[in-house]
Formats: structure tokens, sequence, C-alpha cells
């Protein structure tokens, strides 16, 4: 490896992790591209966004996912291709595989996953998150078979979403709960937090790495293991007070997936079922010919624990 750092392209770079992969690409020092639409520059919060990129060094390159030759053009400038769109654009990425192809340059590509280890979370899924799961799947095969160098993330929860509202599992909760809670299952299986930037910066070392060419790279932090039980009286013993809890059982979470009215709702209880009732993320071992552990090839990061996450919410 030349000690030139690669060239990176983020695609979906105003998403929910895709600025922070960005700001870490910045912060290694490698030159960091970001593919924005002309029209997200008028959108007020990722207008102001995709501003503090171009503050900070990042190129900008217009384009999108349905233009195949601003993606070919975006390609070519670059060593490396970040795939961050959301759900709704998984299967898009064909697009993008067609374009990495085609400008026959990228050394490694490293798709839309960002959350369960796929084909291990793939066993305990159900309902939307099983299909969302047999779409990113597809979309592994996909690079496979055109013989695209790649690394798949494997980030558990964000700490943004799942720490923050004490695995409420509700969005825009600004702090955790400080009465009630609920508790999916029995409390007992164990799930792996990690916080957005330590996700960027695990994700940006892993691009010009050996190690983790045609890996899977897990990042399970080792202190940020916690059950939701575990997490609550982390919590509680922080602010010196008791929840009140309701515990709600895999039999009514199965009612929910089935019964809520709103799609991404399904989607969010099927999550829960997976994560915290079935609990796969921390319930088998890393097979070496296949992935690796971030905390382990990467000591030097200091990541930020969910101990000290908590401690913001205080106050
Ligand atoms: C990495 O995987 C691609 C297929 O995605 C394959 O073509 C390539 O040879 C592999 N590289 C190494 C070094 O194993």
């Amino acid at each position: 490896m030349a000690d030139q750092k690669s060239k990176i392209l983020v695609i979906g770079a105003t998403g929910a992790i895709g600025k922070f992969i960005v700001k870490a690409g910045v912060r290694e020092g490698h030159p960091t591209f970001a593919l924005v639409r002309e029209s997200t520059l008028s959108d007020p919060i990722k207008g102001k966004l995709i501003e503090d990129f171009r503050n900070s060094g990042v190129v900008l390159l217009y384009g999108d996912l349905n233009d195949h030759e601003s993606l070919v053009k975006a390609a070519k400038q670059v060593d490396v291709v970040i795939s961050t769109v959301g759900i709704s654009q998984i299967a898009d990425q064909v697009k993008l595989i067609a374009a990495i192809k085609e400008a026959g340059n990228i050394k490694r590509f490293l798709p839309s996953e960002f959350g369960s280890d796929l084909e291990y979370g793939l066993n305990d899924a159900v309902g939307p998150a099983k299909a969302t799961f047999e779409e990113k799947i597809q979309i592994r095969r996909l690079i496979e078979a055109q013989g695209i160098p790649y690394t798949y993330v494997a980030s558990y929860c964000f700490a943004g979403f799942h720490v923050s509202s004490l695995a409420q599992i509700q969005p825009g909760l600004p702090s955790p709960p400080r009465d009630k809670v609920f508790v999916w299952g029995d409390g007992t299986s164990k799930v792996i937090f990690c916080v957005e930037e330590d996700i960027g910066t695990y994700t940006i070392k892993a691009v010009d790495d050996p190690r983790t060419l045609n890996k899977t790279l897990c990042l399970r932090p080792p202190n940020n293991i916690y059950s939701m039980n575990e997490l609550v009286a982390l919590w509680e013993k922080k602010i010196g007070k008791t929840l009140e809890k309701t515990y709600v059982t895999e039999e009514e979470i199965l009612k929910n997936i089935q019964e809520d009215s709103i799609p991404m709702n399904k989607f969010i209880w099927a999550l829960v079922l997976l994560i915290y009732v079935k609990g796969y993320q921390a319930n088998y071992k890393i097979d070496p010919s296949s992935g690796v552990e971030a905390s382990q090839v990467y000591p030097d990061v200091k990541y930020t624990t969910v101990e000290e996450y908590l401690d913001q919410f205080v106050l």
C-alpha cells in the first residue's frame, strides 16, 4: 500500500450515517468526495450540511443514482466508494455497481449496510427486516459476482438512536426517559452499541487496510455490549432514580409487526424483535475467514463508551 491515502467518495453523504463517514474521511486525512443532488443544496438542513462539508475541504460532485454518467465520472476520480444510501435505495445500488464496474478503477466498495451482520441476523429476522436483509444480501452477491473488492460494515446499533432513547426506538427522543420505560422481552439479550462518530472512524480506517479486504468489519467495542436490563440499570444509577418498567412480550411484538399501520413502524418492531428479544448480535463468534472485529484491528481508536455517552444526558 502506498503511503498516499485513498480518495474516498461517499454516496448518501447527507444521510443518518453518511455525514459521519464524510467527516471521518476528512479527519483521517483522506481526499473526501460527496455525491450530492444539486436540488439538495436548497434544502434548509441538508444544504447547510453540504456547506459545512465544502468548508471542511470535501469535494462536492453533482449527480445521483439514476444518472449513470454522473456515477461513472465520480467513480473515476476516486479509489474507494462508500454507499450509505437509505433503505428505500438499497436495490438501486445495482446502478452504482454497474458504474463502478464500468469505471474499472475502484479498489474497494462498501455497500450500504451499517447495521446488522446480515447473514447471521437473517436466521432470526422476520417480516420487513428479513426483506431488507435479503435485499442487502443480493447486493453483496452481485458485488462478489462482478469481482469488485469490498468491505461490509456491521456496526450494529447506532448510539444516537438506541442509547439516547434507552432502546425505546422512538425517533427524535431528545434524551432517555426518566419515568417509564418499555423493556423488550425479558431484557436479558446482549446488544452492541456504537457511537456514530466511531462508526465513521472505524469505517474509514478499514478502506485502505488489507486485513479488511473482502471481509465484514464487525464493530463490537467490548465496553459497549449491554443487555437492555443492564442499560436501564446504568441509566438509573446515573440519574439516581428507578424507572417504572413495562415488559413487552415476544408475542406482543410479533403482533405489532403484523398489525402496526405504519410500514416504518413494522420494520422497527421487526428490528426490536431481532435485536432485543432474539439477541443475535453478540451471540455468534466472528469467523476469521470472513470477518474481523474493529476494536481488535484498530486498538488505537479511543471509542466512546456507552457509559460516557449517557453522561451528556444526565445534567
Ligand atoms: C475480493 O473479492 C472480489 C470479488 O468481490 C474478487 O474478485 C477479488 O479477487 C478478491 N480479492 C482478493 C485479494 O481476494
